[in-house]
């Protein structure tokens, strides 16, 4: 597999390489997740069922327009008081979920397949964007462990993911990510901006009107 420039992104060519580079550390692996999509989006039903979509509050009292929950040892949570890692659902009161075995397989091995051997997740934030749910540029970095990379699998609709520097005012790139698309980000790049832009409205076979992110990440 050889590692193409963002800027030959084509999401609809079939024809495509499955690695582009987004960094020196930073790779779309395009469908790495597609075989194991259902199995993933078991997984996600799964836990929803125990810690349901919610959404969180920014800590200047904003509702995200992007539904949460989680599932691992911590999974982030944000509300007035700020942004943190949590070992309880505020929600229910209760520890989060397990993380379905699935997830954390694929992680690792995406992670692998990008140079990061070894990444053994301990949260997992999942996202869902219904039509018009966006995630402004932001950096991930509420972990304690920064050597871990971030392992981020887009599951049903697709989206335009915003891929910035390690400045707020570096230009963003847009990169298009579609069911099954696995995006790895890690040591000189871990502190890259990112973000996505407005869903669209649209349908889709595995998850219907919305499209589904998780975000494996090594928290502590
Ligand atoms: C995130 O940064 O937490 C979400 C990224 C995405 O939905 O692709
Ligand atoms: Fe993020």
């Amino acid at each position: 597999m050889t590692k193409h420039a963002v800027d030959d992104l084509f999401a609809d060519d079939p024809h495509a390489p499955d690695a582009f580079a987004l960094g020196a550390q930073a790779l779309l692996l395009r469908g790495f997740a597609l075989a194991q999509a259902d199995e993933l989006l078991r997984g996600v039903a799964h836990v929803v069922q125990e810690a349901p979509w919610r959404h969180m509050q920014t800590p200047g009292g904003q509702s995200m327009s992007v539904a949460m929950t989680g599932c691992g040892p911590l999974s982030w949570v944000s509300d007035r008081r700020g942004y943190r890692y949590a070992g309880l659902d505020p929600l229910t009161g209760r520890p989060w979920p397990a993380m379905p075995a699935a997830f954390a397989r694929l992680a690792r091995q995406a992670a692998e397949r990008a140079g990061f051997v070894g990444f053994a997740p301990d949260a997992c934030l999942i996202n869902r964007y219904a039509p018009g749910a966006r995630m402004s540029l932001h950096q991930d970095r509420d972990e304690c462990d920064l050597t871990a990379p971030i392992v981020s699998v887009s599951l049903g609709l697709p989206a335009v993911f915003l891929w910035g520097g390690t400045t707020r005012t570096e230009r963003a790139q847009r990169v298009p990510l579609a069911h099954g698309d696995v995006v790895v980000w890690g040591g000189v790049d871990r502190l890259r901006y990112h973000g996505v832009l407005p869903v669209a409205p649209g349908q889709h076979p595995a998850t219907g009107d919305c499209r589904i992110n998780l975000t494996l990440r090594r928290a502590r």
